[in-house]
């Protein structure tokens, strides 16, 4: 039958992403219990008409849930998930935490869905970080017929990356600058404050002068991909956008790239939609791109003095494809094996 399923961090920019996509996707459950701090304990929040009273995670016992979505950023993810999993919760967990972990499948259904052929020994599914998602969904095809010499991407993230906090807080920076250019606005999510400025820096540094998420993308598209020399290098960049997550890639193959084979390519992976650059304007921007469970791709050039290599744009919606929608995809592809 049905699972019985909980929402961690229900109350947050991924967890209500996550509800109203169990909603317009008409995913089934047994049960679903919502959960978050303390501070939002009692509070009521609706999930298919019904009403459902937030529960606070420190007291919550998930020995009756069949699967946990976390998506309550990394640290409660640590803290919480292994008593999830001890009390018998398969998780899916949607930070950071448990990525890179040896026996933890770290997966895209569109890409890698035989990782959820089984229950994982370890309890835990991790989602990927919400710009490789996107990224590594057009690679496949691409190493496939051409093989992938290496990827330089630049990332261009939206607000909403950083959860409530960090949408709240671009639209207050954004009027108090139209107010008075001169003030500094408040910057706790942001630093500096992100409206009207780009913020090349995003988690924290390492030693090797990349940031933690330009990190992530490399080696978690290794794993996902399952290349483990795969070279991607990246520039991750917070841009005044509230949602959608846009990149600028180049693409070097070991052959020489047909475009119009490239285009062909790429338009028949599932859920991505091309938009064609002969027609003036047919670009995605993450305001216009439309379908917000599709990832967009345009501006596809291949490079007249490189023709092995080629550049694209791709706009991506980081609530849905890069956190919830990826994590319910995990889900129904666990019902649809009998895993769940
Ligand atoms: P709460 O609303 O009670 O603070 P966002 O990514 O939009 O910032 O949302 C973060 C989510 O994680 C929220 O649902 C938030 O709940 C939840 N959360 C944050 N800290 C904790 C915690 N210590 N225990 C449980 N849930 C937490």
């Amino acid at each position: 039958s049905a699972p019985r399923i909980t929402l961690v961090g229900a109350t947050g920019a991924v967890g209500t992403t996550l509800i109203r996509l169990i909603e317009e996707r008409g995913f089934r459950y047994r049960d679903v219990r919502l959960v978050a701090s303390a501070r939002s304990a009692g509070r009521e929040l609706t999930v298919d008409g019904r009403t459902h009273r937030v529960e606070a995670l420190d007291t919550f016992d998930f020995s009756t849930t069949d699967v946990a979505f976390f998506s309550a950023g990394g640290a409660v993810s640590r803290k919480w998930v292994p008593s999830a999993v001890a009390q018998g919760a398969l998780v899916i967990d949607n930070t950071n935490a448990f990525r890179m972990d040896a026996g933890t499948p770290l997966v895209v259904p569109q890409v890698n869905a035989a990782e959820l052929d089984v229950r994982p020994a370890g309890g835990i599914i991790a989602n990927p970080n919400c710009s490789t998602i996107p990224l590594v969904r057009l690679l496949r095809p691409v190493e496939e017929r051409w093989g992938i010499r290496h990827a330089v991407v630049s990332t261009y993230q939206a607000a909403s990356g950083r959860g409530h906090s960090g949408l709240a807080e671009l639209a207050e920076a954004s009027s108090i600058t139209l107010e008075d250019p001169a003030a500094t606005p408040p910057a706790t999510a942001f630093s500096p404050a992100l409206a009207f400025d780009v913020i090349p820096f995003i988690d924290e540094l390492l030693d090797t002068g990349f940031t933690l998420e330009e990190q992530k993308m490399l080696q978690e598209s290794r794993k996902i991909l399952g290349l483990p020399h795969l070279d991607v290098t990246a520039t991750c960049v917070r841009v005044p956008v509230m949602n959608g997550h846009s990149e600028a890639a180049w693409i070097e193959c070991d052959d020489v790239v047909d475009r119009a084979e490239l285009i062909r390519l790429l338009a028949a992976e599932p859920e991505v939609t091309v938009h064609d650059q002969d027609t003036p304007g047919a670009f995605p921007t993450p305001r216009t791109a439309g379908n917000p469970d599709h990832v967009h791709v345009g501006r596809v050039r291949v490079s007249p003095r490189n023709p092995r290599g080629f550049w694209l744009w791709l706009v991506a919606d980081n609530l849905r494809i890069g956190a919830a929608l990826n994590a319910l995809q995990i889900a129904e592809a666990l019902v649809e094996r009998g895993v769940l």
